[in-house]
């Protein structure tokens, strides 16, 4: 947690009635420069980003590390004072209590009390939020089953793993059913078992009509989890939009596969592409939509059979590499 105080609603923007289309989180232009030290070194951690979160979706907030991720979070929740820039939430103040109730939050790193047990954190975090003492009850006891701690409910959760604990603050996010989830890095910490567990109660939240923002690294969790993304680096957006448009914007190769091929065929496909041989089969990555044909009508004149013609799509790391290295710097 930033040890800044909470400021009073500086960035807050007019706020319309909220209505079904209206975004649950509406970002613009977001600046926060944070000043450390004797010497007040200015450290610019956002600078300028955009981006909406509508009702039901998944969300994810992509980046290197010091990308500007929790940054972006934390002003999103009013924990750090943002420079400039406006934050709506649900078309009202991040400021306002009755906005704030409406947001789970799980940060990077729980703060939670050691030497409570599971079942004792999340009455205490439910007493926080003016729950009554059945709600309390009956809510810890669900989210206990949700994150799968049951085995350990009465166990101080000083001794616990990373990954336990994770589940604990995702219980505590979840406690007092908020419409939005927003967690920073959920799956930091866990195994693969795990961080499945933790997608398929993300995925459970969407389902029942949530919407979620999280963090992440782990790319293939995003890729599986995520509606749309935003990437940052260096405080910035480098890339933006829905997930599958992403990965799919640039189809720039293509592989043909083809069995029975001689080895006439085989030289006059050789200058269309890469030529990969194996005992059956022949691999050909082609770069341009044209030599596709030209290889086909080939393939076709000389008696051999097409097994497979694959788009060559970039994943998801592919675009995350090329948007958050240094060739990608404006
Ligand atoms: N409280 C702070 N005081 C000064 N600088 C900070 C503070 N918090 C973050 N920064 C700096 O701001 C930049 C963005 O940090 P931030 O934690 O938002 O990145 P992140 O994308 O969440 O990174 P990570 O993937 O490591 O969690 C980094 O250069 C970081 O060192
Ligand atoms: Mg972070």
């Amino acid at each position: 947690m930033s040890g800044e105080a909470l400021p009073e609603a500086s960035v807050s923007a007019d706020a319309p009635a909220a209505s079904a289309g209206t975004p649950v989180l509406r970002v613009r232009d977001l600046k926060k420069t944070y000043v450390v030290g004797f010497m007040r070194k200015k450290v610019e951690a956002v600078r300028g980003v955009s981006f909406e979160v509508r009702p039901g979706e998944i969300f994810g907030l992509l980046g290197p590390n010091g990308a500007g991720k929790t940054t972006t979070i934390k002003s999103i929740l009013r924990l750090v004072h943002p420079s400039s820039g406006s934050i709506e939430l649900f078309g009202g103040s991040p400021a306002d209590p009755d906005v704030r109730a409406k947001v789970g939050y799980m940060p990077e790193n729980p703060y939670v009390y050691q030497y409570l047990t599971p079942r004792e954190f999340l009455d205490l975090c439910g007493r926080l939020v003016g729950m009554g003492k059945k709600e309390r009850r009956d809510r810890a006891e669900a989210m206990i089953d949700q994150v799968k701690l049951r085995h350990a409910a009465d166990r101080p959760i000083g001794k616990f793993s990373k990954g336990m604990m994770q589940r604990v603050g995702l219980a505590q996010a979840l406690l007092h059913d908020p419409q939005l989830l927003v967690l920073d890095e959920p799956m930091s910490g866990l195994d693969p078992i795990g961080r499945k567990e933790v997608r398929d109660v993300l995925l459970a939240q969407r389902d029942a009509g949530k919407t979620l923002l999280f963090t992440s690294h782990v790319l293939s969790d995003v890729e599986v989890l995520c509606d749309r993304v935003v990437i940052l680096r260096s405080g910035l957006v480098r890339a933006s939009g829905e997930l599958r448009e992403l990965v799919r914007a640039e189809v720039e190769r293509y592989e043909l596969e083809l069995a029975d091929v001689a080895d006439p065929l085989e030289a006059a496909l050789a200058p269309l592409g890469e030529l990969v041989r194996h005992p059956a089969r022949l691999h050909l990555t082609l770069g341009e939509r044209a030599d596709v044909d030209r290889a086909l009508a080939l393939a076709m004149e000389h008696g051999a059979h097409v097994v497979a013609l694959r788009p060559q799509q970039r994943s998801l790391e592919e675009l995350f590499v090329e948007q958050t290295t240094d060739a990608a710097a404006p």
